[in-house]
């Protein structure tokens, strides 16, 4: 472990507090016991983290290519999407998601850092996909195995656009499939792998088991004992692994405001 790297597991399957680094100076040691820390806890958050934008986009480079999100608020720099809510305008991504999978290549992590949080409320909660997909039990995992899903960013982003940049963007970004349950590329472990916020169905079903379906596994990613919640601070961050987790940011603040910055790494095709 890197020296002085301290890991604080918030459930036995999910979330974990790290103390004891500086993000914007992370050496190789370091970096591999984070690495092994992400794999295990799949969510880890750090306090006090006075990141400039240059080195939030740098820590992200280390774990891949940043995606440049076509439709979100750009931030300060292409690489970051910027996440605001406002008393004249409220928003919070208050559906459970995993991001960007409606991208052939979907996320690997996404590493979010907190700018302004309302004195109360605005926690984010993630749930565990493969402790979510082991208590379904084996009849479902058999009835799962081998079905994909359509995945489509029309669903979410789609009433920002005009109907014509609607149509430009579908050229560029068409609807994609992944499978049902995906297999982690690192560990092996297989996970739910669908969501309300891009899943338009499941593929190659008649729509009454397509949404059967659909409600059974958002039901399991919504189930408390395979969750964290994380209260934030200024300059909190959280990184967490879109392979295998599904996240929820909490819409109980307003009229307070509420800005967090979002660097996103590509991961590869799932299986
Ligand atoms: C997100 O969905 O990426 C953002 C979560 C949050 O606002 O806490």
């Amino acid at each position: 472990m890197g020296d002085g790297l301290t890991i604080q597991p918030l459930t036995a399957c999910i979330g974990a507090e790290v103390g004891g680094v500086d993000l914007a100076d992370v050496d190789d040691v370091t970096f591999d016991a984070l690495h092994k820390a992400f794999l295990d806890h799949k969510v880890l958050f750090f306090r006090d983290q006075h990141l400039s934008v240059e080195e939030h986009i740098e820590f992200g480079r280390r774990w891949g290519e940043l995606e440049i999100h076509p439709f979100a608020r750009e931030g300060a720099a292409p690489e970051i999407v910027q996440i605001e809510s406002t008393a004249d305008q409220p928003y919070a991504a208050s559906n459970w998601h995993s991001d960007v999978t409606w991208r052939e290549c979907p996320s690997l992590g996404s590493i979010l850092r907190a700018r302004v949080v309302p004195p109360a409320g605005g926690d984010t909660l993630w749930a565990d996909a493969c402790a979510a997909y082991d208590r379904l039990g084996d009849e479902w995992h058999d009835r799962l195995d081998g079905l994909t899903a359509s995945h489509d960013w029309l669903k979410v982003f789609g009433r920002r656009l005009s109907e014509e940049e609607r149509e430009a963007s579908r050229e560029q970004h068409p609807v994609v499939h992944h499978p049902v349950v995906r297999t982690h590329p690192e560990t092996g472990a297989k996970g739910i792998y669908t969501n309300r916020s891009f899943v338009t169905h499941v593929d190659d079903v008649e729509a009454d088991e397509s949404e059967e379906i659909l409600e059974r596994l958002e039901r399991a990613i919504m189930d408390p004992n395979v969750q964290c919640r994380f209260r934030w601070q200024t300059d909190s961050i959280a990184f967490w692994d879109n392979r295998c987790t599904q996240h929820f940011a909490t819409n109980d603040f307003w009229p307070e405001t509420r800005i967090v910055e979002r660097v996103t790494v590509i991961g590869d095709t799932p299986y």
